[in-house]
């Protein structure tokens, strides 16, 4: 049984899938922890309801804004909470050093488009899904992939397909690729993943 740490920015709908999957889905993983880089995040309130340890670890404010300090100090509560795997749902904040390399290879990253389309430095939450607008593309969906230096970079592990609607509004195409591909496809990588299958 693999322990699964979570980071966090805001809603937390995809840390829901993984509460939620735990049991049926997740059966080769256990979430022992979640940490924000925002005090506000609601994602912090969905951990509290389902009785799971959680830690606000802000860049600016308790990292003076450093980037290696900020990394260094998740990394050491991934560590003391003895987690396995790292699983980023819907983690804004760039990070690197010392959690990249000590989890390197296993940190997993859900990111709202079919990568490589409409990723890469700067391309997060809506911006995704007006680029897939803008663009005209009649399919997009959701990846769930290895993280590494380079942003949305790693290995690919999963990704599932979400047709664009006639008047879909970036919020109405968010909202699908949400459910329609980010709440599936999360939980079954990050236990194929937790079972040593991808
Ligand atoms: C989602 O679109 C997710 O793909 C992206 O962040 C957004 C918010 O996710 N990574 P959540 O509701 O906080 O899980």
């Amino acid at each position: 049984m693999k322990n699964i740490g979570v980071l966090i920015s805001g809603g937390g709908t995809n840390l829901q899938a993984l509460i939620d999957k735990q049991g049926s889905v997740i059966k080769s993983g256990k979430i022992v922890c979640v940490c924000s880089n925002s005090a506000s995040a609601f994602g912090l309130e969905r951990a509290k309801r389902a009785g799971i340890p959680s830690k606000v670890i802000r860049k600016n404010a308790d990292c003076g804004g450093d980037t290696e300090e900020f990394s260094r100090r998740i990394c050491e509560y991934m560590k003391e909470m003895k987690v396995d795997v790292v699983v980023l749902a819907g983690f804004l904040a760039i990070f690197g050093g010392e959690l990249l390399r000590e989890y390197s290879g296993r940190i997993i990253n859900i990111h709202p488009s079919l990568i490589p389309s409409f990723c890469g430095k700067g391309m997060y939450g809506l911006k995704v899904h007006e680029a897939a607008l803008d663009y005209g593309v009649k399919v997009t969906g959701a990846t769930v992939h290895i993280v590494n230096e380079v942003v949305d970079g790693g290995k690919i592990l999963m990704q599932k397909a979400v047709y664009v609607k006639e008047g879909d509004t970036p919020e109405k195409l968010q909202r699908r690729v949400m459910e329609e591909a980010e709440w599936i496809i999360l939980p079954e990588a990050v236990e194929a993943f937790c079972a040593g299958k991808i």
